[in-house]
């Protein structure tokens, strides 16, 4: 005991001594001034070295002083005394003054900042472990701190009160002053708004519902909050939430970012970058003011600005300004152009319930004032009639449509929705998760998190014996890059031969796929996988690497795990778990025995949820591209493992031309109408091939299959499914009682759950909807199953 602590001093010494000699200093004191330089002594730096303190710059010659993170990678600047007002490099000069001023000058000794210090006996300007620089008097009284003053970022332990606001930065690599704010309001309760030139509008929280409803009070007037050393924010208005990460130990701020959003950030103190570990708006379209004046923001998946029909960006490198009109107002000879989906917040001249359709265009017509009118058909038609368009979201849950005021001819005939990037079929974009509903997700991260610790653990144990098993075995020279890149995840390469020999030769073939055939093996630890040899792979080594890899960190109890792959030479090979049951097409169509209602419900709420995963949650955002039953594989619970996911980027035959891309995707009787007419791809190709799954696991026979239609067409040869949908549709209309029975697998001969039943062709409809834009995502159809899982045994009559 002792001894260490002796030891420990020592080393503190060391270190002091070392600190103080070849390091900067921590303090400034009385009459003495720093400058803009690039070393160390134009530097304070925080006893424990977390903070430093001095002048940055973004672009040339605008220094400001601020306070930094010392060791991310990046320079991460959390507070800045002259945001506004930069100063020159050469001259530039902060000064602790005799009058106890911190002051700082600028070339020609002009002021650009100063505290409200004068006259008093401050002594020292010191920066602290917290990140706050304090002015301290002799007997250690603090007379003035940075603390009190945030500019966009809250350090832990730092007092948010009255009167303080975080105001974002007007670019991601400039210092400005922006136009979102965190602040108390004027009814004790914390919120976010943008507060631009022209308008001023609060977006969070929830604008839909009153502080009680968002879980607030506005009793409580001390306004005060803080974010702790756990990563927890705790408020007077009983606002409380957590990083991802919570825990102590971890470097963590909480920043009003440029884009309006407000987010804790965790330091990852070995690679030095951040990582977001909670934001407050999952939903970037909802903040407001993004796409300025008359701009339209909208998921594609990823949020983008547009315009509305004729209209123009006002400037194409600053979405804040918004759009313009291409044509002359004018009160007369008007006409409107209908967007669907589309709603701008606020800004209503008049709202007037019930309302039909041509009242509404008569009241903004009658107005000079409306530029456009929003219309909801919503059991009684809803009208608002708008002097201004700010705001504008477009999302296909929004049940009703805008109608744009032009003056007559002007409308031209581009799109109306311009700039909507168009997605490749298995191309990923990085999202955050921002597709979460807020109010899942602490309970899903939390989730995530006690799992992702888990993991964590078996990653280091298996690391470290995975090294050792590389340089004892192998003798491989491995770089501790090469080492971690080939065990981290569990995810590895494997050699030509060695799968060779795990597959015998590749002797036992398990079926064969759209890209390759698929052989069972064993490897070397007894583990039983199965080995994909794909064809019709282009990409070099370098390139498949990266696909594979990112496939490999994808991790879902419902798909398909990737253990590995070989890459050699011409050799192109994936290694799977093995699922014990083979895929779910033997089962439902081929396998002697029926197969049985509760495997099927399980099936489809599996797969619903594996594809919501890949859609919605993973990191790395996945189009399947290819859902159907052979894609499907059961475990022996009959756990459903979609398989093949992310394999559509991988064979690019030729890899040119994504119309060609698009044809060669998907299999017949499974896809979508889109990929005929030449449509982008989006998620919602997976939603319909996974409508017509379902429908087949309801009724137990290929609806992908065509047949000849005697009823209505004559000989004309269609799709099974068009004729069940049909069937059903009719059926749901007519009221008949007996509908679900009609449309469930005679075979199972009463044995199902028939609100099960029901739910699933209702979504296997929905699904298979032709315009994509009525078809539900995988998210919503995994919740609808979910709320019906428990239905099991007590409808089912042939069971009890
Ligand atoms: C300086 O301003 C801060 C915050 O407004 C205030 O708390 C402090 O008392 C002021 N100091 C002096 C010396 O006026
Ligand atoms: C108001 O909030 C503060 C900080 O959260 C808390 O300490 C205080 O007890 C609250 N006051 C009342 C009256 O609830
Ligand atoms: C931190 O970064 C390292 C290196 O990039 C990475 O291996 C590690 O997983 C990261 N840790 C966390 C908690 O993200
Ligand atoms: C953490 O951030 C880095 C870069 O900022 C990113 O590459 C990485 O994927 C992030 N990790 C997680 C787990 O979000
Ligand atoms: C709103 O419309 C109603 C007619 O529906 C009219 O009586 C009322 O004056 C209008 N209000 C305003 C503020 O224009
Ligand atoms: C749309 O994209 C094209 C090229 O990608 C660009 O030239 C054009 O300015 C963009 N228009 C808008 C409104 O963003």
């Amino acid at each position: 005991m002792r001894n260490s602590n002796q030891r420990n001093l020592f080393l503190l010494f060391v270190f002091s001594s070392f600190a103080s000699v070849v390091l900067a200093r921590n303090h400034l004191s009385r009459g003495s001034s720093l400058a803009v330089k690039d070393t160390d002594d134009g530097l304070l730096i925080s006893p424990d070295r977390t903070f430093s303190c001095g002048f940055s710059s973004f672009g040339t010659n605008a220094y400001y002083f601020s306070i930094w993170f010392t060791n991310s990678k990046e320079r991460t600047v959390v507070w800045v005394a002259n945001r506004d007002k930069p100063v020159n490099r050469r001259g530039s000069r902060l000064t602790l003054k005799k009058n106890g001023v911190l002051l700082l000058t600028d070339y020609d000794g002009s002021t650009a900042w100063e505290t409200n210090t004068t006259s008093t006996t401050a002594e020292t300007a010191e920066l602290l472990n917290t990140g706050n620089l304090v002015l301290k008097d002799n007997s250690g009284n603090i007379l003035w701190q940075s603390f009190d003053f945030p500019t966009d970022t809250l350090l832990p332990h730092q007092l948010f009160t009255k009167n303080k606001r975080l105001l974002s930065r007007i670019g991601p690599r400039m210092f400005g002053s922006g136009y979102f704010s965190f602040f108390f309001d004027n009814d004790n309760v914390l919120r976010m708004i943008y507060d631009g030139p022209e308008i001023s509008s609060i977006y969070w929280p929830n604008i839909a519902f009153d502080p009680f409803q968002n879980g607030r009070t506005t009793y409580n007037s001390s306004r005060i909050g803080m974010l702790d050393d756990k990563g927890t924010f705790s408020a007077s208005d009983q606002l409380q939430f957590s990083s991802l990460d919570v825990g102590s130990g971890i470097k963590r701020r909480l920043t009003m970012d440029f884009d309006g959003n407000l987010r804790i950030y965790s330091l990852n103190e070995s690679s030095g970058f951040w990582n977001i570990t909670w934001q407050a708006v999952s939903k970037p379209c909802d903040i407001h003011g993004l796409c300025g004046r008359n701009g339209i923001c909208e998921y594609t998946p990823e949020p983008k600005c547009s315009c509305p029909p004729s209209y123009e960006p006002t400037d194409i490198s600053d979405w804040s300004k918004g759009c313009r009109p291409k044509f002359h107002r004018s009160c007369s000879d008007s006409e409107f152009v209908e967007i669907s989906h589309l709603d701008y917040y606020g800004f209503d001249l008049n709202y007037t319930k019930p309302a039909s359709y041509e009242f509404c265009r008569q009241l903004c017509l009658e107005d000079c004032r409306c530029q456009a009118f929003s219309y909801r058909l919503t059991g009684e038609g809803i009208c608002f009639t708008k002097s201004s368009l700010f705001n504008g979201v477009r999302v296909v849950t929004f049940p009703g449509s805008l109608y744009l005021r032009l003056p007559r001819g002007a409308q031209t005939s581009e799109p109306a929705i311009l700039n909507v990037s168009h997605l490749v079929c298995g191309s990923k974009i990085v999202v955050l998760p921002n597709t979460y509903d807020i109010t899942n997700q602490r309970f899903k991260w939390v989730y995530l998190y006690s799992f992702a610790t888990v993991i964590g653990a078996i990653e280091v144990v298996l690391l470290v014996i995975g090294w050792w098993f590389l340089f004892r075995k192998h003798g491989l020279s491995a770089s501790m890059e090469d080492g971690y890149r080939a065990i981290s995840n569990q995810f590895r390469s494997f050699s030509y031969s060695e799968l060779k020999k795990a597959t015998v030769n590749f002797k036992e073939v398990l079926g064969k796929g759209g890209f390759g055939t698929v052989y069972k093996g064993v490897l070397g630890d007894d583990r039983v996988v199965a080995v994909k040899k794909l064809e019709n792979v282009v990409q070099g080594e370098e390139e498949f690497w990266a696909e594979v890899s990112t496939i490999g960190k994808i991790n879902h109890m419902n798909l398909a795990r990737m253990w590995g792959f070989c890459s050699e030479r011409k050799h192109r090979l994936l290694v799977y778990e093995f699922v014990e049951n083979g895929s779910l097409d033997r089962h439902l169509f081929l396998a002697r025995t029926v197969f049985g209602w509760k495997e099927r419900f399980k099936v489809a709420l599996g797969t619903a949820k594996g594809l919501a995963y890949l859609h919605h949650e993973c990191l790395e955002w996945v189009i399947h591209c290819d859902v159907k039953p052979e894609n499907i594989l059961l475990d022996e619970n009959f756990e459903p493992k979609i398989s093949d996911f992310g394999l559509a980027k991988l064979s690019q035959r030729g890899g040119h031309g994504s119309s060609e891309l698009t044809r060669i995707r998907g299999t017949k009787g499974y896809m979508a109408p889109e990929w005929a007419i030449n449509l982008p791809i989006t998620a919602k190709v997976d939603v319909y091939s996974y409508g017509v799954v379902i429908l087949e696991l309801v009724r137990g026979i290929r609806l992908s299959s065509w047949v000849v239609d005697d009823e209505q067409y004559g000989i004309e040869e269609i799709p099974e499914m068009v004729k069940f949908v049909r069937l059903a549709k009719r059926k749901i209309q007519n009221g008949e009682d007996s509908w679900v029975e009609d449309l469930v697998d005679p075979r199972l001969e009463g044995r199902f759950s028939r609100n099960q039943a029901a739910i699933m062709i209702e979504v296997g409809l929905s699904c298979v909807e032709d315009d994509r834009n009525k078809r539900p995502t995988m998210e919503s159809v995994a919740q609808a199953l979910a709320e019906c899982e428990d239905e099991m045994l007590m409808h089912l009559p042939g069971t009890l």
